[in-house]
């Protein structure tokens, strides 16, 4: 597992890979054969996943591990002999009779057995050799697909995640970029990745209860979209490849064993600090996702537009990206620089986000959950927290793993990290092996925070008061607001609204509108949280937000301005930045920009904001996130784009909304 540095050179239109497909071999199971369920739309809904009874005894030996040991987490064959069991251990067979004795009807596997294996890094290498292809769907995939296709296991939903790290490697570490290796370089010409997953998927996807999720990587990694877009095109390609198609795969797993945190609460992508957007900061390195949230959202539209199923779901692995404990920033950094705004107020600690063996600091993420916000089926627990990334020093061994100085708590770093320190935890096992300490310290830095205190009574611990509350906007008739999450044992239900200490309204977010006001008005505000157990924190600080006068500047057109930027163009197509500005002297609630395209244009996915097309008239109305603009702030809206013949760029106008 590990990180690439961002590739910034687009390489679109030339093929990414040069193999040959195979012919389609049939899967090991007769149709007739296999129970006749249809495929639910997200099959965590509704589901009772396996608990793998290995991990969780680990777990459970822990000191206060038995407040988590029951959660569900993923299998990994990560060799041919895990499907019978490795050194006694349980096998496939044996981790499906355990979850329909559970009474469980769902069990998560990871596919990780890739010829040419990790090959941007040394602590997951495996056994086969970059050429063992015949190897990898003769005695591994087919004989995972002949235990899953056992009638025994028709009622039990499978979800897979394919091969993490593989094609996201294809994408930045095979040629052309700083982080490239031979062994990567290696994998493309020879095919073998794009063939070995689209053979698991075609064999796998033809057993009906499976539920293929393809690794993307995580935000940190591909959240660029000259390495998103590359990433769809090339998914796309496996999947119709090796006799698989688009229907043989459920959707994608993005974070799997990584540290990316789920959500950024202290800042957003469309923030700017003296007029500098915080894609600028060396943290975010231009990235177009600040977490792992947006990023899973943002793949999910690209992949459709790449050619997936509209139905597609996304997996976030929340094992270990909780980044709780007490160095977790409670509110926004300070506006001194766009660098001082973002590490002061990010949870994820890391020292660079390249970095992902061992984290030190890091905590358990939120806990498994369905279908927990737009687009994504399930938070997961795909790695199992405890179990290495990799040994922090050379170990013999007879599982192919390497030592990857990434995880050595003295190396000082190399071109994909920024040359930074590792950030791994000292003493660490081979990867896979149970890693004490990492557990200990995941648990005690976990976020949201595990249930103190033995369990079993009732919760009469209050959520912390939210903290960094502020005004985020007016109207003459509103005003919005946003603050920093609180923690708490039990979990944070939402948050209650005060108007001159008098409560208005309820939010289950970290925002909130207040409606019907006066105009040129001010008003005080405060915010309360309250936790699942019904206990309510202590009020966060007041804030002060004065309408704006009735019918006043902001309303009609001059308010904003909109600057319209080509960021890549290979020819067929391109990426654009809009960036939006209000130039008026009061807050700016939501804005909408039009441009005509002189040429053939056509807008095929934009993100942060609604952008909508009929022939040559393009508009783009806010999101949600980024509408509300306070004087001279800005906020900016990416799309991509087809064309043939001119790429002229457009003059857009924009209009308060
Ligand atoms: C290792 C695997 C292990 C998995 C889950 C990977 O990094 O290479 O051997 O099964 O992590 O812990």
């Amino acid at each position: 597992m590990h990180w690439k540095r961002p590739w910034h050179v687009l390489a679109l239109g030339t093929a990414l890979f040069a193999g040959a497909a195979l012919t389609v071999a049939p899967g090991p199971a007769a149709a007739a054969e296999r129970a006749a369920a249809a495929r639910v739309d997200n099959p965590y809904v509704g589901a009772t996943p396996y608990v793998n009874s290995e991990w969780s005894a680990n777990a459970a030996r822990e000191p206060g591990g038995g407040a988590v040991s029951d959660e569900p987490t993923y299998v990994w064959l990560d060799r041919i002999a895990a499907i019978e069991g490795v050194n006694g251990g349980m096998g496939l067979r044996d981790h499906l009779d355990a979850a329909k004795a559970q009474g469980a009807d769902l069990v998560q596997l990871v596919v990780y057995d890739l010829p040419g294996r990790d090959c941007a890094a040394l602590a997951s290498n495996g056994e086969l050799g970059p050429d063992d292809l015949a190897a990898y769907e003769n005695d591994y995939i087919d004989p995972i697909a002949d235990v899953l296709s056992d009638p025994a296991y028709a009622n039990l939903r499978i979800a897979t995640v394919i091969e993490p790290d593989s094609l996201p490697n294809l994408v930045t570490n095979a040629s052309g970029q700083a982080g490239a290796t031979d062994a990567c370089a290696k994998m493309l010409q020879n095919g073998n990745y794009v063939n070995g997953v689209g053979y698991a998927l075609a064999t796998l996807g033809d057993i009906p209860n499976v539920y293929n999720y393809i690794d993307a990587g995580h935000h940190g990694w591909l959240g660029w979209d000259t390495n998103l877009v590359p990433f769809a095109q090339l998914a796309h390609k496996a999947a119709t490849t090796s006799g698989a198609t688009v229907a043989d795969v459920a959707g994608f797993a993005v974070n799997t064993a990584n540290y990316s945190a789920l959500h950024e609460p202290n800042f957003t992508i469309s923030d700017t600090v003296a007029g500098s957007s915080v894609r600028q900061s060396k943290w975010l390195d231009w990235n177009q996702y600040t977490d792992e949230q947006s990023f899973a959202q943002g793949l999910r539209s690209a992949a459709v537009t790449a050619g997936f199923e509209s139905g597609i779901g996304m997996l976030v692995d929340t094992s270990r990206n909780g980044w709780g404990g007490s160095a977790r920033p409670a509110g926004p950094g300070p506006t001194t620089s766009v660098d001082a705004y973002v590490d002061g107020g990010r949870v994820d600690r890391r020292i660079h986000a390249g970095n992902w063996c061992n984290q030190s600091g890091a905590g358990l993420g939120e806990r498994p959950a369905t279908a927990p916000a737009a687009g994504i089926d399930a938070y997961v627990w795909v790695k199992p927290p405890g179990e290495s990334d990799g040994a922090s020093q050379a170990i013999d061994n007879d599982e192919g793993k390497g030592f990857d100085r990434m995880c050595d708590p003295t190396y000082t770093g190399n071109g994909r990290n920024g040359n930074s320190p590792s950030g791994a935890l000292a003493d660490s096992p081979l990867a896979g092996h149970w890693f004490s300490a990492q557990f200990r310290q995941l648990l005690a830095n976990a976020y949201p925070p595990v249930g103190g205190g033995g369990g079993g009574g009732a919760d009469t611990q209050a959520p912390t008061a939210p903290t960094g509350l502020r005004a985020t906007g007016t109207t003459a008739s509103s005003a919005s607001l946003s603050w920093s999450a609180s923690s708490d044992n039990v979990g944070v239900a939402g948050y209650l609204v005060y108007r001159g200490g008098v409560q208005v309204g309820t939010s289950t977010t970290t925002t909130f509108t207040d409606t019907g006001l006066s105009a040129s008005t001010a008003y005080t505000y405060t915010v309360r949280a309250r936790d699942a157990a019904g206990n309510t924190s202590a009020a966060s600080g007041a804030v002060t937000a004065t309408t704006s006068s009735q019918g006043g500047g902001g309303g009609g057109s001059g308010a904003c301005t909109a600057a319209y930027h080509v960021d890549n163009d290979w020819g067929s197509g391109f990426t654009a930045t809009v960036t939006v500005t209000n130039t008026s002297a009061t807050a700016l609630p939501s804005w909408l920009v039009k441009w005509a395209f002189a040429g053939n244009q056509k807008v095929t996915n934009a993100w942060n904001a609604t952008v909508a097309q009929s022939g040559q008239a393009v508009t783009a109305q806010n999101a949600a996130h980024n509408g509300s603009l306070s004087p001279g702030a800005s906020a900016s809206f990416g799309f991509q784009g087809s064309y043939g013949g001119s790429n002229a760029a457009p003059t857009p106008t924009c209009t308060a909304s």
